[in-house]
């Protein structure tokens, strides 16, 4: 395996076990002597998070859906600028909780938003980076949203249809198979235990090359 940094992201849907699978991905890392950091999106950086407040926040004026992306991408390119790029140059792997596919994902399918613009806003603020992997956890949209309603208060984004994660889910999978190289899909319906164990077969794979 070459030494060079890697830039790891968590994907899926809502209720899919993203904050449980990406402590397990940290430790798996960790146990092979891997510096790493773990992030999320948005969010990641004080200004970040407070961007993010303003994202997922429940308000009486819509959102309208290009101001949505803008703030994304505003979001991210203070995480990258901030947090991500200089971890990576110092040889810090990067663990991060969703990334630029939920923007294809949420804004692009989600809420129809022009996949091209959003290819040039990634092209604008990312250049050329982009993930190594991409972990994208996928369940039924139901019993994904039925275990993530029993957790706490839904936010702007969890309060959606069911239509709507539907086309989600679809955005992803479709992004997974554009891009099979970069993507490990697993099915997060399994029991955790069957989960952790596709995972873990994944960075065994990956981190062989
Ligand atoms: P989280 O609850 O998984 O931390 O993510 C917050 C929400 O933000 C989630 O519902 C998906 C949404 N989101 C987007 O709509 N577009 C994006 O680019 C990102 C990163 C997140």
């Amino acid at each position: 395996m070459s030494s060079k940094a890697r830039f790891i992201t968590m994907e899926g849907t809502e209720g899919v076990g993203k904050s449980t699978n990406l402590a397990f991905v940290e430790q798996y890392l960790r146990d092979r002597n891997i510096d790493v950091i773990v992030t999320r999106e948005p969010g990641g950086t004080p200004l970040a998070e407070e961007i993010r407040e303003l994202l997922l926040k429940k308000r009486d004026e819509n959102f309208d859906p290009t101001a949505e992306l803008l703030t994304v991408f505003a979001a991210r390119a203070q995480h990258l600028n901030n947090c991500i790029k200089p971890a990576l140059a110092k040889g810090q792997w990067v663990l991060c909780d969703r990334f630029t596919d939920a923007t294809y994902a949420y804004q692009g399918w989600g809420r129809g938003l022009s996949l091209e613009h959003i290819c040039t806003l990634e092209n604008l603020v990312q250049e050329t980076l982009r993930p190594d992997l991409t972990l994208l956890l996928d369940i039924e949209t139901k019993v994904g949203l039925a275990r993530a309603s029993a957790r706490a208060e839904l936010d702007r984004f969890e309060s959606e249809e069911v239509v709507f994660f539907d086309r989600v889910r679809s955005g992803y999978l479709e992004r997974a198979k554009a891009e099979s190289q970069r993507f490990s899909v697993i099915d997060a319906g399994q029991t955790l235990v069957s989960v952790q164990k596709d995972i873990a077969a994944s960075l065994f794979e990956y981190l062989k090359v």
